[in-house]
């Protein structure tokens, strides 16, 4: 039988804005900083460094924004982890998945994340970006002098510092193709990133949920 389908606002409009330029800031410092690693060749290394620099600044003043709008509005709840249906969503994305099963969770306005997501969502903005933009701003002032000519950081190796920052970069790039992969695996393929796009996601009528209220709230 035919199942009807509603469209349900998942995505608020910041939300979007901060999802995509955070995606494009991360894959352009990662395209930067991989080239003044070394591993390739395509500005040049003075003005990849310059680049980089120039970007990361703007991902810190992207991700303030972010973390005051997630308290401000509370949407910071939707990362709080729970154990709940947790198994059933890894055994799902495991096995169910191939086998045509259904989703064991449902989306929906007020619990937009499954388990699954809650945890490794969590673990990406407190451990992963915290990783590399700590690492980042210790070689950003590494060796650079305060207005008293009095060296601002100095004590730790520059090599242990650039060890954390590759390896926070690397991770990055490894949680970047998994989340690639997790987002075509929704209603559709492209459910998941139209969603990300318009703010809407289409679900079928008899999934409980509930709608946020009117789009004058959205934002
Ligand atoms: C706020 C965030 C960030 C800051 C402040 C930052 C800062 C820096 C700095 C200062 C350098 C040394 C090159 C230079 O002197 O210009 C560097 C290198 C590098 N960055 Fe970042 N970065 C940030 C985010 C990222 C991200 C998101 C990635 C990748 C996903 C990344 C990947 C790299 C890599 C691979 C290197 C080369 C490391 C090495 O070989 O020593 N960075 N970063």
């Amino acid at each position: 039988m035919q199942q009807n389908m509603h469209k349900v606002y998942i995505y608020k409009r910041f939300e979007r804005f901060w999802h995509w330029v955070q995606a494009s800031l991360i894959m352009f410092l990662a395209l930067t900083g991989f080239e003044v690693h070394g591993t390739f060749k395509i500005f040049g290394f003075e003005k990849a460094a310059e680049f980089h620099r120039t970007a990361s600044w703007m991902l810190i003043g992207l991700i303030i924004f972010a973390i005051f709008w997630h308290l401000t509005t509370g949407e910071w709840r939707h990362y709080i982890p729970t154990t709940k249906q947790l198994k059933e969503q890894v055994i799902y994305y495991i096995s169910g998945i191939f086998k045509g099963e259904h989703h064991p969770t449902e989306r929906t306005g007020l619990s937009k994340l499954n388990p699954l997501q809650r945890i490794v969502y969590l673990g990406f903005k407190l451990i992963l970006v915290p990783i590399t933009i700590i690492s980042g701003i210790l070689y950003l002032l590494y060796k650079t002098f305060d207005q008293n000519n009095i060296i601002i950081i100095e004590d730790y190796p520059l090599a242990s510092i650039a060890f954390w920052h590759t390896l926070g970069a690397i991770l990055l790039m490894i949680f970047l193709v998994v989340h690639v992969y997790m987002t075509t695996t929704g209603k559709t393929p492209t459910s998941n990133i139209k969603a990300m796009i318009t703010g809407y996601e289409e679900l079928e009528d008899d999934q409980e949920e509930v709608k946020v209220e009117n789009d004058s709230k959205h934002n």
